[in-house]
Protein backbone atom coordinates (compact mmCIF):
# COMPACT_ATOMS: atom_id res chain seq x y z
CA UNK A 1 0.00 0.00 0.00
CA UNK A 2 1.69 3.46 -1.35
CA UNK A 3 2.26 5.51 2.01
CA UNK A 4 0.55 9.17 1.87
CA UNK A 5 2.62 11.96 3.03
CA UNK A 6 0.77 13.17 6.58
CA UNK A 7 1.10 17.11 7.56
CA UNK A 8 4.61 18.20 8.53
CA UNK A 9 6.55 15.53 6.72
CA UNK A 10 9.15 16.88 5.47
CA UNK A 11 9.31 15.64 1.70
CA UNK A 12 11.39 15.08 -1.88
CA UNK A 13 9.40 15.93 -5.04
CA UNK A 14 10.05 17.23 -8.65
CA UNK A 15 8.53 20.18 -9.91
CA UNK A 16 6.46 19.74 -12.64
CA UNK A 17 4.84 22.60 -13.44
CA UNK A 18 4.53 26.50 -12.74
CA UNK A 19 1.93 29.17 -12.67
CA UNK A 20 1.62 32.55 -11.93
CA UNK A 21 0.71 31.49 -8.62
CA UNK A 22 2.37 28.33 -7.39
CA UNK A 23 4.82 25.37 -8.24
CA UNK A 24 3.33 21.88 -9.01
CA UNK A 25 5.38 19.24 -7.49
CA UNK A 26 5.01 15.26 -7.94
CA UNK A 27 6.05 12.37 -5.69
CA UNK A 28 7.31 9.61 -6.04
CA UNK A 29 4.30 7.82 -4.52
CA UNK A 30 1.92 9.57 -6.63
CA UNK A 31 0.28 12.26 -5.24
CA UNK A 32 0.95 15.48 -5.90
CA UNK A 33 0.56 19.39 -4.91
CA UNK A 34 1.52 23.09 -4.92
CA UNK A 35 3.73 25.59 -3.19
CA UNK A 36 1.59 28.69 -3.51
CA UNK A 37 3.60 31.26 -4.64
CA UNK A 38 3.05 32.56 -0.56
CA UNK A 39 4.67 29.79 0.27
CA UNK A 40 7.84 29.73 -1.98
CA UNK A 41 10.10 32.45 0.27
CA UNK A 42 10.13 34.90 3.30
CA UNK A 43 11.17 37.55 0.86
CA UNK A 44 8.73 39.43 -2.34
CA UNK A 45 8.41 36.53 -4.63
CA UNK A 46 7.84 38.24 -8.24
CA UNK A 47 8.79 35.72 -10.11
CA UNK A 48 8.44 32.04 -9.12
CA UNK A 49 11.36 30.63 -11.54
CA UNK A 50 13.80 32.89 -9.49
CA UNK A 51 13.22 30.29 -7.27
CA UNK A 52 12.78 26.76 -8.79
CA UNK A 53 11.93 25.20 -12.02
CA UNK A 54 10.44 22.74 -13.82
CA UNK A 55 12.24 19.56 -13.91
CA UNK A 56 14.05 20.79 -10.38
CA UNK A 57 14.44 18.12 -7.15
CA UNK A 58 12.52 20.36 -4.01
CA UNK A 59 12.63 19.27 -0.76
CA UNK A 60 9.24 20.75 1.08
CA UNK A 61 7.35 20.62 4.09
CA UNK A 62 3.65 19.21 3.54
CA UNK A 63 1.12 22.23 5.41
CA UNK A 64 -1.48 20.48 4.83
CA UNK A 65 -3.77 17.86 2.55
CA UNK A 66 -6.66 18.79 0.60
CA UNK A 67 -9.93 16.43 1.35
CA UNK A 68 -11.12 14.61 -1.69
CA UNK A 69 -8.23 14.40 -3.79
CA UNK A 70 -5.20 14.44 -1.65
CA UNK A 71 -3.72 17.17 -3.02
CA UNK A 72 -1.02 18.47 -0.92
CA UNK A 73 -0.45 21.85 0.76
CA UNK A 74 3.31 22.54 0.73
CA UNK A 75 6.00 25.11 1.39
CA UNK A 76 9.42 25.50 0.39
CA UNK A 77 9.75 28.83 2.75
CA UNK A 78 8.87 26.55 5.91
CA UNK A 79 12.21 25.11 5.78
CA UNK A 80 15.43 26.82 6.93
CA UNK A 81 18.56 26.89 4.79
CA UNK A 82 19.91 23.41 4.87
CA UNK A 83 16.66 21.69 4.11
CA UNK A 84 15.40 23.94 1.33
CA UNK A 85 18.86 23.10 -0.70
CA UNK A 86 17.76 21.47 -4.50
CA UNK A 87 18.17 17.43 -4.34
CA UNK A 88 20.59 16.31 -6.28
CA UNK A 89 19.41 12.64 -5.63
CA UNK A 90 17.30 11.83 -8.31
CA UNK A 91 14.16 10.38 -7.55
CA UNK A 92 12.26 7.02 -8.89
CA UNK A 93 8.79 8.01 -10.11
CA UNK A 94 6.67 5.20 -10.06
CA UNK A 95 2.74 5.04 -11.72
CA UNK A 96 0.94 7.44 -9.72
CA UNK A 97 -2.12 6.09 -7.75
CA UNK A 98 -4.78 8.39 -6.64
CA UNK A 99 -5.16 8.15 -2.60
CA UNK A 100 -7.53 9.50 0.02
CA UNK A 101 -7.07 12.36 2.17
CA UNK A 102 -7.43 13.94 5.24
CA UNK A 103 -8.29 17.47 6.39
CA UNK A 104 -6.44 20.35 6.18
CA UNK A 105 -7.40 24.12 7.51
CA UNK A 106 -5.02 25.83 4.86
CA UNK A 107 -6.63 27.39 2.88
CA UNK A 108 -5.12 27.93 -0.80
CA UNK A 109 -7.66 29.52 -2.93
CA UNK A 110 -6.32 29.26 -6.04
CA UNK A 111 -4.64 25.87 -5.75
CA UNK A 112 -8.74 24.87 -5.70
CA UNK A 113 -9.64 26.39 -8.49
CA UNK A 114 -6.83 25.57 -10.56
CA UNK A 115 -5.96 22.13 -9.29
CA UNK A 116 -8.57 20.04 -11.52
CA UNK A 117 -6.95 20.76 -14.93
CA UNK A 118 -3.51 20.68 -13.29
CA UNK A 119 -3.69 17.55 -11.81
CA UNK A 120 -5.11 15.90 -14.75
CA UNK A 121 -2.01 17.54 -17.08
CA UNK A 122 0.57 16.52 -14.26
CA UNK A 123 -1.02 13.09 -13.94
CA UNK A 124 -0.93 13.31 -18.33
CA UNK A 125 3.08 14.71 -18.34
CA UNK A 126 3.96 11.52 -16.00
CA UNK A 127 2.49 8.44 -17.94
CA UNK A 128 2.35 10.26 -21.63
CA UNK A 129 4.98 7.21 -22.49
CA UNK A 130 4.71 4.59 -21.32
CA UNK A 131 7.55 1.24 -21.82
CA UNK A 132 7.59 -2.66 -21.50
CA UNK A 133 10.73 -3.64 -21.49
CA UNK A 134 9.33 -7.17 -19.34
CA UNK A 135 9.76 -9.08 -22.75
CA UNK A 136 13.16 -7.89 -23.52
CA UNK A 137 14.57 -11.62 -22.88
CA UNK A 138 17.90 -10.95 -22.02
CA UNK A 139 19.02 -9.73 -18.96
CA UNK A 140 21.13 -6.07 -19.81
CA UNK A 141 22.96 -4.26 -17.53
CA UNK A 142 22.18 -0.96 -17.36
CA UNK A 143 24.12 0.35 -14.84
CA UNK A 144 26.75 -0.85 -17.01
CA UNK A 145 26.03 1.85 -19.40
CA UNK A 146 25.34 4.92 -16.80
CA UNK A 147 28.71 6.32 -17.13
CA UNK A 148 28.47 6.46 -21.09
CA UNK A 149 25.06 7.55 -21.32
CA UNK A 150 25.10 10.58 -19.08
CA UNK A 151 28.80 11.75 -20.85
CA UNK A 152 26.62 11.20 -23.98
CA UNK A 153 23.30 13.72 -22.29
CA UNK A 154 26.02 15.95 -21.19
CA UNK A 155 27.44 16.08 -24.89
CA UNK A 156 24.11 16.44 -26.76
CA UNK A 157 23.24 19.13 -24.14
CA UNK A 158 26.80 21.41 -24.26
CA UNK A 159 26.46 20.75 -27.76
CA UNK A 160 29.52 19.25 -27.38
CA UNK A 161 29.41 15.67 -29.74
CA UNK A 162 29.54 15.21 -33.80
CA UNK A 163 27.04 16.89 -35.40
CA UNK A 164 26.51 19.46 -33.01
CA UNK A 165 25.81 21.86 -35.41
CA UNK A 166 22.33 20.45 -35.65
CA UNK A 167 21.37 19.93 -32.39
CA UNK A 168 18.20 22.74 -32.17
CA UNK A 169 15.75 20.15 -32.05
CA UNK A 170 16.64 19.23 -28.41
CA UNK A 171 15.12 22.50 -27.26
CA UNK A 172 12.97 23.23 -29.80
CA UNK A 173 9.66 22.64 -27.61
CA UNK A 174 10.66 25.88 -25.74
CA UNK A 175 12.65 27.48 -28.27
CA UNK A 176 10.11 27.92 -31.03
CA UNK A 177 9.33 30.44 -32.67
CA UNK A 178 6.39 32.02 -31.37
CA UNK A 179 5.05 34.44 -33.91
CA UNK A 180 5.75 31.74 -36.72
CA UNK A 181 3.83 29.10 -34.77
CA UNK A 182 0.82 31.49 -34.63
CA UNK A 183 1.46 32.81 -38.25
CA UNK A 184 0.83 29.05 -39.34
CA UNK A 185 -1.96 28.52 -37.23
CA UNK A 186 -3.60 31.91 -38.86
CA UNK A 187 -2.26 30.59 -42.32
CA UNK A 188 -3.70 26.71 -41.84
CA UNK A 189 -7.09 28.47 -40.88
CA UNK A 190 -7.47 30.35 -44.26
CA UNK A 191 -6.48 27.38 -45.66
CA UNK A 192 -8.97 25.29 -44.50
CA UNK A 193 -11.82 28.30 -45.40
CA UNK A 194 -10.50 28.45 -48.70
CA UNK A 195 -9.76 25.46 -50.20
CA UNK A 196 -10.46 21.84 -50.88
CA UNK A 197 -7.26 20.32 -51.16
CA UNK A 198 -3.25 20.86 -49.77
CA UNK A 199 -0.77 19.25 -51.84
CA UNK A 200 1.60 18.76 -49.56
CA UNK A 201 4.81 18.83 -51.21
CA UNK A 202 8.48 17.40 -50.12
CA UNK A 203 10.85 14.15 -49.33
CA UNK A 204 11.76 12.19 -46.67
CA UNK A 205 12.19 14.51 -43.37
CA UNK A 206 9.99 16.87 -45.36
CA UNK A 207 7.26 15.08 -45.46
CA UNK A 208 7.44 11.97 -43.57
CA UNK A 209 6.56 13.40 -40.28
CA UNK A 210 3.79 15.24 -41.52
CA UNK A 211 2.05 11.72 -43.32
CA UNK A 212 2.65 9.70 -40.03
CA UNK A 213 1.24 12.71 -38.14
CA UNK A 214 -1.92 13.36 -39.76
CA UNK A 215 -2.59 9.88 -40.54
CA UNK A 216 -2.61 8.69 -36.74
CA UNK A 217 -4.66 11.93 -36.16
CA UNK A 218 -6.81 11.44 -38.38
CA UNK A 219 -7.19 8.11 -39.63
CA UNK A 220 -6.43 6.72 -42.56
CA UNK A 221 -10.83 7.44 -44.09
CA UNK A 222 -10.95 10.76 -42.58
CA UNK A 223 -13.90 12.67 -43.52
CA UNK A 224 -12.48 16.50 -42.74
CA UNK A 225 -12.84 18.65 -45.28
CA UNK A 226 -9.57 19.71 -46.36
CA UNK A 227 -7.94 16.57 -48.46
CA UNK A 228 -4.33 16.06 -47.87
CA UNK A 229 -2.50 14.88 -50.95
CA UNK A 230 1.35 13.99 -51.21
CA UNK A 231 3.14 15.30 -54.49
CA UNK A 232 7.10 15.86 -54.30
CA UNK A 233 8.56 12.57 -52.72
CA UNK A 234 8.99 10.20 -55.77
CA UNK A 235 9.65 10.24 -59.66
CA UNK A 236 7.30 8.07 -60.88
CA UNK A 237 5.32 9.34 -63.55
CA UNK A 238 2.59 7.31 -62.77
CA UNK A 239 2.01 8.72 -60.02
CA UNK A 240 2.74 12.07 -60.22
CA UNK A 241 0.37 12.51 -63.39
CA UNK A 242 -2.38 11.15 -61.65
CA UNK A 243 -2.24 13.56 -58.99
CA UNK A 244 -2.39 16.34 -61.29
CA UNK A 245 -5.43 14.72 -62.99
CA UNK A 246 -7.19 14.40 -59.69
CA UNK A 247 -5.70 18.31 -58.69
CA UNK A 248 -7.38 19.61 -62.58
CA UNK A 249 -10.64 21.66 -61.85
CA UNK A 250 -10.08 21.70 -57.37
CA UNK A 251 -9.54 23.90 -55.30
CA UNK A 252 -6.23 23.56 -53.94
CA UNK A 253 -3.21 25.06 -52.14
CA UNK A 254 0.41 24.21 -51.80
CA UNK A 255 2.84 23.68 -49.08
CA UNK A 256 6.53 22.96 -50.68
CA UNK A 257 8.80 22.06 -48.30
CA UNK A 258 12.62 21.70 -48.76
CA UNK A 259 15.56 22.79 -46.89
CA UNK A 260 17.82 23.01 -49.33
CA UNK A 261 15.48 24.06 -51.88
CA UNK A 262 17.08 21.98 -54.44
CA UNK A 263 15.96 18.65 -53.85
CA UNK A 264 15.40 17.31 -57.50
CA UNK A 265 12.01 14.86 -56.60
CA UNK A 266 10.84 18.09 -54.86
CA UNK A 267 11.63 20.49 -57.43
CA UNK A 268 9.86 18.82 -60.21
CA UNK A 269 7.15 18.40 -58.70
CA UNK A 270 6.55 21.59 -57.31
CA UNK A 271 7.28 23.16 -60.92
CA UNK A 272 4.73 20.91 -62.08
CA UNK A 273 1.82 21.58 -59.37
CA UNK A 274 2.65 25.13 -59.33
CA UNK A 275 2.26 25.99 -63.23
CA UNK A 276 -0.81 23.88 -62.98
CA UNK A 277 -2.13 26.32 -59.92
CA UNK A 278 -1.21 29.13 -62.02
CA UNK A 279 -2.82 28.32 -65.48
CA UNK A 280 -5.96 27.22 -63.68
CA UNK A 281 -6.26 30.69 -61.66
CA UNK A 282 -3.73 32.97 -62.95
CA UNK A 283 -0.36 33.81 -61.18
CA UNK A 284 -1.73 36.32 -58.88
CA UNK A 285 -4.09 33.72 -57.22
CA UNK A 286 -1.51 31.01 -57.31
CA UNK A 287 0.86 33.21 -55.14
CA UNK A 288 -1.63 33.63 -52.52
CA UNK A 289 -2.43 29.89 -52.58
CA UNK A 290 1.34 28.94 -52.48
CA UNK A 291 3.29 28.39 -48.79
CA UNK A 292 6.92 27.36 -48.49
CA UNK A 293 8.88 25.99 -45.94
CA UNK A 294 12.91 26.28 -46.85
CA UNK A 295 15.91 27.32 -45.33
CA UNK A 296 16.35 31.20 -43.86
CA UNK A 297 18.45 32.63 -46.05
CA UNK A 298 19.66 29.67 -48.69
CA UNK A 299 18.27 28.12 -51.82
CA UNK A 300 16.86 27.85 -54.82
CA UNK A 301 13.51 27.76 -53.18
CA UNK A 302 14.10 30.66 -50.96
CA UNK A 303 15.57 32.44 -54.15
CA UNK A 304 11.81 31.79 -56.09
CA UNK A 305 10.02 32.79 -52.39
CA UNK A 306 11.48 36.08 -52.46
CA UNK A 307 10.91 36.84 -56.57
CA UNK A 308 7.21 35.70 -55.65
CA UNK A 309 6.48 36.68 -52.49
CA UNK A 310 5.30 33.21 -51.28
CA UNK A 311 3.89 32.98 -47.11
CA UNK A 312 7.52 31.62 -46.18
CA UNK A 313 8.29 29.53 -43.12
CA UNK A 314 11.89 28.68 -41.62
CA UNK A 315 13.52 25.26 -41.09
CA UNK A 316 16.24 26.55 -38.82
CA UNK A 317 20.40 25.80 -39.97
CA UNK A 318 20.42 23.72 -36.82
CA UNK A 319 17.69 21.09 -37.25
CA UNK A 320 18.00 18.63 -39.83
CA UNK A 321 15.44 17.47 -41.88
CA UNK A 322 14.47 13.96 -39.81
CA UNK A 323 14.57 15.52 -36.83
CA UNK A 324 12.19 18.56 -38.30
CA UNK A 325 8.38 17.17 -37.48
CA UNK A 326 7.54 20.04 -34.67
CA UNK A 327 8.99 22.51 -36.67
CA UNK A 328 6.92 24.20 -40.02
CA UNK A 329 7.99 21.56 -42.01
CA UNK A 330 5.73 18.98 -39.83
CA UNK A 331 3.64 21.45 -38.20
CA UNK A 332 2.16 23.80 -40.82
CA UNK A 333 0.30 21.10 -43.01
CA UNK A 334 -0.51 19.35 -39.47
CA UNK A 335 -2.07 22.34 -38.49
CA UNK A 336 -3.92 22.42 -42.27
CA UNK A 337 -5.52 19.31 -41.41
CA UNK A 338 -7.26 20.85 -38.51
CA UNK A 339 -5.10 19.29 -35.74
CA UNK A 340 -3.59 21.12 -32.77
CA UNK A 341 -0.18 21.99 -33.21
CA UNK A 342 0.48 24.06 -29.57
CA UNK A 343 -1.09 20.51 -28.10
CA UNK A 344 1.87 19.01 -30.13
CA UNK A 345 4.61 21.33 -28.80
CA UNK A 346 3.20 20.85 -25.25
CA UNK A 347 3.27 17.29 -25.85
CA UNK A 348 7.14 17.52 -26.86
CA UNK A 349 7.89 20.01 -23.85
CA UNK A 350 6.61 17.50 -21.25
CA UNK A 351 8.47 15.02 -23.06
CA UNK A 352 12.08 17.42 -23.52
CA UNK A 353 11.56 18.13 -19.21
CA UNK A 354 11.16 14.18 -18.47
CA UNK A 355 14.10 13.15 -21.10
CA UNK A 356 16.71 15.21 -20.72
CA UNK A 357 17.31 13.55 -17.46
CA UNK A 358 20.91 11.71 -16.82
CA UNK A 359 19.26 9.29 -14.34
CA UNK A 360 19.64 6.93 -17.13
CA UNK A 361 18.18 4.07 -14.75
CA UNK A 362 14.86 5.62 -14.16
CA UNK A 363 14.87 7.44 -17.78
CA UNK A 364 12.68 5.30 -20.53
CA UNK A 365 13.93 6.88 -23.12
CA UNK A 366 17.66 6.28 -23.01
CA UNK A 367 16.67 2.74 -21.69
CA UNK A 368 15.09 2.12 -25.10
CA UNK A 369 18.45 3.86 -26.92
CA UNK A 370 20.72 0.88 -24.54
CA UNK A 371 18.26 -1.76 -25.31
CA UNK A 372 19.13 -1.14 -29.14
CA UNK A 373 22.58 -0.73 -28.50
CA UNK A 374 22.91 -4.24 -26.30
CA UNK A 375 21.00 -5.83 -29.34
CA UNK A 376 23.08 -4.65 -31.82
CA UNK A 377 26.11 -5.88 -30.17
CA UNK A 378 24.90 -9.55 -29.62
CA UNK A 379 23.74 -10.51 -32.87
CA UNK A 380 20.67 -8.77 -34.07
CA UNK A 381 20.79 -6.31 -37.23
CA UNK A 382 17.14 -5.79 -37.82
CA UNK A 383 14.74 -3.23 -35.50
CA UNK A 384 11.28 -4.40 -36.64
CA UNK A 385 9.24 -1.81 -35.53
CA UNK A 386 5.54 -3.07 -35.32
CA UNK A 387 2.02 -1.38 -34.77
CA UNK A 388 -1.51 -2.90 -34.98
CA UNK A 389 -3.11 0.17 -36.40
CA UNK A 390 -2.71 0.99 -40.15
CA UNK A 391 -2.89 4.89 -39.48
CA UNK A 392 -0.05 4.52 -37.60
CA UNK A 393 2.17 2.49 -40.30
CA UNK A 394 3.77 6.02 -41.49
CA UNK A 395 5.05 6.36 -38.15
CA UNK A 396 6.68 2.99 -38.69
CA UNK A 397 7.64 5.09 -41.80
CA UNK A 398 9.05 8.25 -39.92
CA UNK A 399 11.38 6.16 -37.67
CA UNK A 400 12.40 3.63 -40.68
CA UNK A 401 14.15 7.03 -41.49
CA UNK A 402 15.02 9.05 -38.25
CA UNK A 403 16.96 5.75 -36.80
CA UNK A 404 18.22 4.54 -40.64
CA UNK A 405 19.42 7.67 -41.37
CA UNK A 406 21.09 8.80 -38.41
CA UNK A 407 22.67 4.95 -37.61
CA UNK A 408 23.49 3.33 -40.75
CA UNK A 409 26.82 4.85 -41.05
CA UNK A 410 30.49 3.53 -41.62
CA UNK A 411 29.21 -0.21 -41.48
CA UNK A 412 27.47 -0.12 -38.47
CA UNK A 413 23.69 0.24 -37.45
CA UNK A 414 20.97 -1.84 -37.22
CA UNK A 415 18.62 -2.06 -39.97
CA UNK A 416 14.74 -0.69 -39.23
CA UNK A 417 11.87 -2.24 -40.94
CA UNK A 418 8.11 -2.59 -40.04
CA UNK A 419 4.84 -4.50 -40.02
CA UNK A 420 1.85 -3.87 -39.40
CA UNK A 421 -0.02 -6.14 -37.47
CA UNK A 422 -2.23 -8.30 -38.19
CA UNK A 423 -2.09 -8.00 -41.57
CA UNK A 424 1.30 -8.82 -41.70
CA UNK A 425 0.91 -11.58 -39.28
CA UNK A 426 -0.34 -13.45 -42.45
CA UNK A 427 2.96 -12.74 -44.49
CA UNK A 428 5.74 -11.79 -42.56
CA UNK A 429 4.72 -13.24 -39.16
CA UNK A 430 6.41 -17.07 -40.47
CA UNK A 431 9.45 -15.24 -40.87
CA UNK A 432 9.48 -13.19 -37.72
CA UNK A 433 8.17 -16.45 -35.62
CA UNK A 434 10.49 -18.76 -36.75
CA UNK A 435 13.23 -17.83 -39.30
CA UNK A 436 16.67 -16.71 -39.07
CA UNK A 437 17.50 -15.07 -35.50
CA UNK A 438 18.37 -11.48 -36.28
CA UNK A 439 15.72 -9.16 -35.27
CA UNK A 440 13.47 -7.38 -32.15
CA UNK A 441 10.92 -6.08 -32.72
CA UNK A 442 9.24 -2.24 -31.07
CA UNK A 443 5.51 -1.95 -30.67
CA UNK A 444 4.46 1.44 -30.59
CA UNK A 445 1.09 0.91 -29.35
CA UNK A 446 -2.21 3.02 -28.46
CA UNK A 447 -3.84 1.77 -25.74
CA UNK A 448 -7.81 3.58 -26.30
CA UNK A 449 -8.50 3.74 -29.66
CA UNK A 450 -10.58 6.43 -31.12
CA UNK A 451 -13.34 4.65 -32.19
CA UNK A 452 -14.08 1.23 -31.82
CA UNK A 453 -16.68 -1.46 -33.24
CA UNK A 454 -19.01 -4.60 -31.73
CA UNK A 455 -18.83 -8.00 -33.13
CA UNK A 456 -22.85 -7.87 -33.66
CA UNK A 457 -25.24 -10.94 -33.19
CA UNK A 458 -25.66 -13.31 -36.07
CA UNK A 459 -28.89 -16.15 -35.40
CA UNK A 460 -27.75 -18.51 -37.80
CA UNK A 461 -24.11 -18.23 -36.73
CA UNK A 462 -22.41 -19.88 -39.93
CA UNK A 463 -19.17 -18.80 -39.11
CA UNK A 464 -19.20 -19.93 -36.20
CA UNK A 465 -18.47 -15.99 -34.60
CA UNK A 466 -21.23 -15.56 -31.72
CA UNK A 467 -18.74 -16.55 -29.10
CA UNK A 468 -17.66 -12.90 -29.69
CA UNK A 469 -20.49 -11.42 -30.02
CA UNK A 470 -20.74 -8.33 -28.20
CA UNK A 471 -16.80 -8.45 -28.10
CA UNK A 472 -14.84 -4.99 -29.48
CA UNK A 473 -12.21 -5.11 -32.22
CA UNK A 474 -10.25 -3.27 -30.01
CA UNK A 475 -10.30 -6.41 -27.41
CA UNK A 476 -9.89 -8.59 -30.33
CA UNK A 477 -6.79 -6.21 -31.30
CA UNK A 478 -5.36 -6.52 -27.92
CA UNK A 479 -5.71 -10.48 -27.80
CA UNK A 480 -4.15 -10.50 -31.13
CA UNK A 481 -1.23 -8.72 -29.45
CA UNK A 482 -1.03 -10.52 -26.62
CA UNK A 483 -1.21 -14.33 -28.38
CA UNK A 484 1.26 -12.56 -30.70
CA UNK A 485 3.86 -11.28 -28.12
CA UNK A 486 3.96 -14.74 -26.29
CA UNK A 487 4.26 -16.57 -29.45
CA UNK A 488 7.45 -14.37 -30.86
CA UNK A 489 8.97 -14.18 -27.12
CA UNK A 490 7.95 -17.34 -25.47
CA UNK A 491 8.56 -19.82 -28.82
CA UNK A 492 10.73 -17.61 -30.71
CA UNK A 493 12.93 -16.34 -28.56
CA UNK A 494 12.14 -12.49 -30.49
CA UNK A 495 12.67 -10.06 -27.52
CA UNK A 496 9.85 -7.52 -27.53
CA UNK A 497 9.62 -4.21 -26.50
CA UNK A 498 6.78 -1.97 -26.21
CA UNK A 499 6.28 1.51 -26.27
CA UNK A 500 2.76 3.06 -25.54
CA UNK A 501 0.34 5.79 -25.27
CA UNK A 502 -2.95 6.17 -23.85
CA UNK A 503 -4.75 7.25 -26.35
CA UNK A 504 -3.32 9.05 -29.86
CA UNK A 505 -3.57 12.62 -29.40
CA UNK A 506 -2.17 15.63 -30.67
CA UNK A 507 -0.19 15.59 -27.20
CA UNK A 508 0.83 12.60 -26.77
CA UNK A 509 1.82 12.08 -30.22
CA UNK A 510 4.54 15.21 -29.57
CA UNK A 511 5.74 13.74 -27.25
CA UNK A 512 6.58 10.72 -28.71
CA UNK A 513 8.10 12.31 -31.92
CA UNK A 514 10.63 13.68 -29.04
CA UNK A 515 10.96 10.42 -27.49
CA UNK A 516 12.26 8.96 -30.48
CA UNK A 517 13.68 11.71 -31.50
CA UNK A 518 16.11 11.63 -28.04
CA UNK A 519 16.85 8.08 -28.25
CA UNK A 520 17.88 7.72 -31.85
CA UNK A 521 20.95 10.60 -30.31
CA UNK A 522 21.73 8.78 -27.67
CA UNK A 523 21.17 5.28 -29.75
CA UNK A 524 23.78 6.71 -32.42
CA UNK A 525 26.42 8.38 -30.29
CA UNK A 526 26.34 5.00 -28.31
CA UNK A 527 27.59 3.66 -31.78
CA UNK A 528 30.40 6.40 -31.91
CA UNK A 529 28.01 7.49 -34.92
CA UNK A 530 27.32 11.58 -36.18
CA UNK A 531 23.41 11.05 -35.80
CA UNK A 532 22.72 14.41 -37.74
CA UNK A 533 24.57 13.91 -41.25
CA UNK A 534 23.83 11.28 -44.20
CA UNK A 535 26.64 11.31 -46.75
CA UNK A 536 25.61 8.05 -48.16
CA UNK A 537 22.74 9.65 -49.46
CA UNK A 538 24.71 11.82 -51.68
CA UNK A 539 26.21 9.11 -54.15
CA UNK A 540 22.91 8.12 -55.48
CA UNK A 541 22.08 11.64 -56.72
CA UNK A 542 25.63 12.16 -58.34
CA UNK A 543 25.27 9.16 -60.40
CA UNK A 544 22.04 10.15 -61.14
CA UNK A 545 23.04 13.57 -61.83
CA UNK A 546 25.53 12.11 -64.22
CA UNK A 547 23.23 10.37 -66.13
CA UNK A 548 20.52 12.94 -66.52
CA UNK A 549 23.46 15.15 -67.79
CA UNK A 550 23.17 17.95 -65.15
CA UNK A 551 25.67 20.51 -65.17
CA UNK A 552 29.64 19.87 -63.30
CA UNK A 553 28.55 15.83 -62.80
O1 LIG B 1 16.70 13.93 -43.07
C1 LIG B 1 17.10 14.50 -44.06
O2 LIG B 1 17.96 15.40 -44.01
C2 LIG B 1 16.55 14.16 -45.43
O3 LIG B 1 15.62 13.13 -45.38
C3 LIG B 1 15.88 15.37 -46.06
O4 LIG B 1 14.82 15.77 -45.24
C4 LIG B 1 15.37 15.06 -47.46
O5 LIG B 1 16.41 14.58 -48.25
C5 LIG B 1 14.76 16.29 -48.08
O6 LIG B 1 15.69 17.33 -48.13
P1 LIG B 1 15.26 18.82 -48.41
O7 LIG B 1 14.40 19.26 -47.31
O8 LIG B 1 16.53 19.59 -48.49
O9 LIG B 1 14.51 18.83 -49.72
Amino acid sequence: MTELYKENDIVIGKVTGIQNYGAFVSFENGQIGLIHISEISAKFVKNIEDYVKVGDQVRVKVLGIEDKNNYLKLSLKALNDRERQKIKKPLIFNKPKRVRVLNSEHDFEKLRLNLDNWINKSLEEQNMIKTDFTNIIENINFESYCYRAKQINDMINNKSGAGNDFLGWTTWPKDYDKEELERMVKCAKYVRDNYDILVVCGIGGSYLGAKAAIDALRGLYSDDKLEIIYLGQTFSPLYIAQVMNYLKEKKFAINVISKSGTTTETSIAFRLVKDLLEKQVGKDEARKSIFATTDKERGALKTLCNTEGYETFVLPDDIGGRYSVLTAVGLFPIACAGLDIKEMIRGAYDAMIKYDNDDIMNNDCYKYAIIRDYFYHHNKSVELFVTYEPSLSHISEWLKQLFGESEGKEGKGLLPGSVTFSTDLHSLGQFIQDGSHILFETIVKVENPSLDIEVPHDDADLDGLNYLEGKTLSFINEKAMQGTIKAHVEDGKVPNIVISVDKMDAYHLGGLFYFFMRACAMSAYLLDINPFNQPGVEIYKRNMFHLLGKKGY
